[in-house]
């Protein structure tokens, strides 16, 4: 089931507001895999400071709400790495797929290789949402969590 009513952009300079929300509005789920100690809430409000470098940061509108978000860093390499995270009211309604395709296709764009993440051994539903994407599941990262890889062919 696809949301209508969605608008996928790029963050903006007026967006605090909406940043904030989001990651008020996060559930327990949320909090323990994506904004452990408050990690991806302080780097995407780094965003308003200027301090983003090498990074793209895309949120997806719903009703005047911030409902998702996805980014990238490390822009400067020819394989970046993604984040990605879901209003709790609209998990599950494949917004995830779309945040994710709107980060591969910019990728693709660029000219880039490929896109690595990582996630947690227990976060089933991100790993559900990966493989499903296409991303290869390729074994344990130094911190502790899986590590996954998309490749573009050339
Ligand atoms: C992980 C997350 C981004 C997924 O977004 P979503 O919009 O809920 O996912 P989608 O509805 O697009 O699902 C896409 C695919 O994921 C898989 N999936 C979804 N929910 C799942 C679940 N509960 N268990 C297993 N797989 C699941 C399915 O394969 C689904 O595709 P399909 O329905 O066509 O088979 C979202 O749930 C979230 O924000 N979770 C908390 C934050 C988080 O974990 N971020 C990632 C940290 S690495």
């Amino acid at each position: 089931m696809n949301i209508e009513g969605i608008t996928i952009r790029c963050f903006e300079q007026n967006d605090r507001l909406l940043v904030e929300a989001f990651f008020q509005q996060m559930g327990g789920e949320s909090r323990a895999f994506f904004d452990r100690a408050d990690g991806n809430s302080g780097n995407a409000l780094g965003f308003f400071d200027g301090k983003d470098t090498h990074v793209i940061r895309w949120m997806a509108l719903y009703e005047g709400r911030m409902v998702g978000y996805v980014f990238l860093w490390d822009l400067d390499k020819m394989i970046p790495w993604l984040g990605i995270g879901v209003a709790e009211d609209l998990k599950g309604k494949h917004l995830g797929r779309q945040l994710m395709q709107t980060a591969s296709d910019y990728v693709k764009t660029q000219g880039m290789g490929g896109i690595l993440l990582t996630t947690h051994v227990a976060n089933l539903r991100g790993q559900g949402l990966y493989e499903r994407c296409g991303y290869e599941r390729m074994g344990m990262h130094s911190s502790g969590e899986t590590l996954y890889l998309l490749r573009f062919k050339g």
